[in-house]
C-alpha cells in the first residue's frame, strides 16, 4: 500500500508531484506529504494528516520551490496516523518515501544506536537512517549496503543532500514504475500516474537501482554494472482515468462494464470458439493438469468462486480457491499436475505474488488473470491472462471483477472444449452467450434508478443479510462484501440453505435480507427459504431472472427482475444490480465511495 511518486525535471515539481499523489490516493490516505530537493541540494518538506487535497493546501501556504522531489500519500501500517508518520522521511542527509515494510526495523534502530534520535514510530524512518549511516558521499555504496539490511519489502525514491536533482531508487516486492518524460524523468507506484507525461515506461527490476536526472534516467544492477530497462507501452488512454462526468469513479467503472467486458472477450473468441491465441497459452496447459487451484484475495477470490463452479459443472475437474493469505501457511498441496490461476486486479498484492511463487517451487504450472500491464503477479507466473478492464480507481472493484469472471468463462469454455467436455457445437454456443453478457448487464445498468430506489430500505439497516444458493450464493459473497465496505453496513451473504443452521436467530423485522434467484433448478428450494426468512419478520429484496414466477402473494419489499440468460451467466447481469445496490447505499449516506474508511486499493503488505 502506500503511493510513490518522484519527478525531476524541467519544470516546478511541486505541482507534478502533488497532481500525482491524487492519483495515487487510492492507495492510502491516512496522510500525505513531499519533499523537494534546492538547487543547493538542500530538502524542503511539507507533510501533514488527511488527503492530498490538505497537503496542496499546505503547499500553498509555505511555497516551496525546486524542479526535483518525491511524494507519498500513505497507508498507516507501523506507527499511528500523525504528522510525524507521515512521509517523506529525513535523517541525516537522505530523505525518502517508502512503500512496503521493514519487518527488521527494531533490530535496525538498535543496532545503529537510533532510537533517541528518531522523530517518527515507522519502520521506513530506520530505513531513512541505515542510509544515512551508510552514505558517505557514495549513495550507491549506501543503497547497497542499506538493502543487505533490510529484511521486508520496500520501495523508495530516495534524496541526498548533496547530489542535487537527481533521485535513487530501489525496490523488493513492492512496485516501482519509472518513465523519461519531456526535459525529465518520473517514477511512481503505479503507471496511472504517469500517464499524463509518457506512454513509456519500465518496471524498475528488484535490487537494481535507478538514478533519474533531468536528463534521463540511469539503471544500475547492485554491482553497479549498467543494465537495460525494459521498455512497455501504457496500453489505456489517460481519458480513461477521469471520473468522465460521473460523482465517483466506482459509478464510471460500474458503467463502463459492457464495454470492457466486449473488449476482454471478443479477442479471445476466434471463429466463434474461445481461444487464448491472443495471450500464447496453449491448450496443453489445460489438457495436462488433474486440479485447478486458485489463488487470490478479497473480490478477486470472490471471482474464483465463481470460476469453480462453472469449471466443476461444465468441466468436470477439481478445483479449489483458496485465500491466498492463507495458502502457504497452511502448506498447501500442489504438485506438477496442478494449474494454479492467480487471481489480482493490481498484479501487486502481495500474498497472491507469494502465493504464485510457493506454487511453483512446488512445481505447478501458474497462471495469472491480471488487469495492471506487468505487474508482478503477471511477471511471476508462467502465463498471464491479462484482462482489459482500464484503470480502476475505486479501491471498491468493480469492473475489475466482471472482467475476471468474464475471462473465467472463456477457461471454461476453452477447457471444456479440450479436455472434452463439450464438442465443437457446444462450445461455440457458450461463447456466444458470453458475447451478450455486456448487452444484458446494459439493461441492468439503464434501470440504475430503480436500484437507487431499492437501495433506500437498506440505507439505515445495522445489518443486511445476503441469500442464495450455488452461483447465486458466489456472487453475493462478493454483493456482500462490496454493501460492507463502501457502505459501513455489517452484511453476511449465506447459502440459503445453510441459514437455518443456526445465522437464522439473528433475523427479524430489522434485519432486510437480499435474495438472488436466477438458477432454473435452485428456484424452487431458494423460495422456500426466502419464505423462512419472510416468516420471521424480514423484509426481502429479490433479484429474480425474468423469465421466473414470482410468488405475488408474498410481501416482497422489492423485486428487481434481471434480463434472462442461459443460468450459467446470470451471474453477469445480477452483479450489475448488486454493485449498484452497494453504491447508492454509499453515496446516498453521503460517504466517501471511491475511498472507504481504513481501506487501499492496493494491498502490498501481509
Ligand atoms: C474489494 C477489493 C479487494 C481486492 C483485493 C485483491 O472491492 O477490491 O477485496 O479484490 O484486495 O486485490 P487485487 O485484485 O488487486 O489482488
Amino acid at each position: 500500500m502506500c503511493g510513490i511518486i518522484g519527478y525531476t525535471g524541467g519544470k516546478e515539481a511541486e505541482g507534478i508531484i502533488v497532481d500525482g499523489l491524487e492519483i495515487l490516493e487510492y492507495r492510502g490516505y491516512d496522510s500525505a506529504g513531499i519533499a523537494v530537493s534546492q538547487k543547493d541540494g538542500s530538502v524542503q518538506i511539507r507533510k501533514c494528516v488527511g488527503r492530498v487535497r490538505d497537503l496542496r493546501s499546505l503547499c500553498r501556504k509555505g511555497e516551496i520551490q525546486g524542479t526535483c522531489g518525491i511524494g507519498h500519500t500513505r497507508w498507516a501500517t507501523h506507527g499511528g496516523v500523525c504528522d510525524a508518520n507521515a512521509h517523506p522521511h529525513r535523517f541525516g542527509k537522505v530523505t525518502v518515501v517508502h512503500n512496503g515494510i521493514i519487518e527488521n526495523y527494531r533490530g535496525l534502530a538498535k543496532k545503529y544506536n537510533l532510537q533517541d534520535r528518531l522523530r517518527s514510530q515507522t519502520d521506513s524512518e530506520v530505513a531513512a537512517a541505515v542510509l544515512a549511516h551508510f552514505y558517505n558521499g557514495d549513495p550507491f555504496a549506501a543503497i547497497r549496503k542499506t538493502v543487505l539490511k533490510l529484511k521486508g519489502t520496500f520501495a523508495f525514491g530516495i534524496l541526498f543532500e548533496d547530489i542535487s536533482e537527481a533521485i535513487f531508487a530501489v525496490r523488493n516486492v513492492s512496485p516501482i514504475v519509472i518513465g523519461q518524460v519531456q526535459e525529465g524523468s518520473m517514477l511512481a507506484s503505479d503507471v496511472t500516474a504517469l500517464g499524463q507525461y509518457t506512454k513509456e515506461y519500465f518496471v524498475l527490476p528488484e535490487f537494481h537501482v535507478a538514478v533519474l536526472k533531468k536528463e534521463g534516467v540511469e539503471l544500475y544492477d547492485m554491482s553497479g554494472e549498467p543494465a537495460e530497462p525494459e521498455w512497455m507501452t501504457v496500453s489505456w488512454d489517460v481519458d480513461k482515468s477521469s471520473k468522465g462526468g460521473y460523482p465517483f469513479y466506482m459509478e464510471k467503472e460500474i458503467m463502463e462494464q459492457p464495454q470492457v467486458i466486449a473488449e476482454t472477450v471478443q479477442p479471445r473468441i476466434c471463429g466463434g470458439m474461445p481461444d487464448f491465441g491472443v495471450d500464447g497459452i496453449p491448450d496443453n496447459l489445460f489438457e495436462d493438469c488433474k486440479r485447478i487451484c486458485v489463488v487470490a484475495c478479497g473480490t478477486a477470490m470472490h471471482a474464483g468462486l465463481v470460476g469453480k463452479a462453472l469449471m466443476q459443472s461444465l468441466v468436470r475437474i477439481h478445483m479449489d480457491v483458496e485465500l491466498a493469505s492463507e495458502f502457504m501457511y497452511t502448506d498447501a498441496i500442489v504438485d506438477e499436475e496442478t494449474l494454479v490461476i492467480a487471481i489480482s486486479q493490481s498484479g501487486e498484492t502481495i500474498d497472491t505474488l507469494e502465493a504464485v511463487k510457493y506454487a511453483k517451487k512446488n512445481s505447478a504450472k501458474t497462471l495469472a488473470i491480471v488487469n495492471v500491464r506487468g505487474a508482478s503477479v503477471a511477471r511471476a507466473s508462467d502465463y498471464v491472462i491479462y484482462t482489459n478492464a482500464g484503470p480502476e480507481i475505486a479501491v471498491a472493484s468493480t469492473k475489475a471483477y466482471t472482467t475476471q469472471l468474464a475471462v473465467l468463462y472463456l477457461l471454461t469454455g476453452r477447457m471444456a472444449y479440450v479436455r472434452g467436455s463439450f464438442g465443437e457445437t457446444e462450445a461455440k454456443s457458450f461463447a456466444s452467450q458470453l458475447l451478450l453478457a455486456p448487452e444484458a448487464m446494459q439493461q441492468v445498468l439503464d434501470r440504475k434508478e430503480e436500484i437507487h430506489y431499492i437501495a433506500r430500505s437498506i440505507l439505515n439497516a445495522k445489518d443486511v443479510f445476503m441469500m442464495g444458493r450455488g452461483l447465486d450464493y458466489s456472487i453475493l459473497l462478493e454483493g456482500s462484501l462490496k454493501l460492507k465496505e463502501i457502505s459501513y453496513i455489517h452484511s453476511e451473504a449465506y447459502a440459503s440453505g445453510e441459514l437455518k443452521h443456526g445465522t437464522i436467530a439473528l433475523i427479524t423485522e430489522d434485519t432486510p435480507v437480499v435474495a438472488v434467484v436466477t438458477q432454473s433448478k435452485l428456484q424452487s428450494k431458494e423460495f422456500s427459504n426466502i419464505k423462512e426468512v419472510q416468516s420471521r419478520g424480514a423484509g426481502v429484496i429479490l433479484f429474480m431472472k425474468e423469465t421466473f414466477e414470482l410468488d405475488k402473494e408474498a410481501a416482497w419489499e422489492s423485486v428487481f427482475q434481471l434480463p434472462a440468460m442461459e443460468d450459467s451467466f446470470m451471474v453477469m447481469p445480477a452483479s450489475a444490480a448488486l454493485q449498484l445496490l452497494a453504491y447508492y447505499v454509499s453515496l446516498d449516506k453521503g460517504l466517501d465511495v471511491d475511498k472507504p474508511r481504513n481501506l487501499a486499493k492496493v494491498v502490498t503488505v501481509e
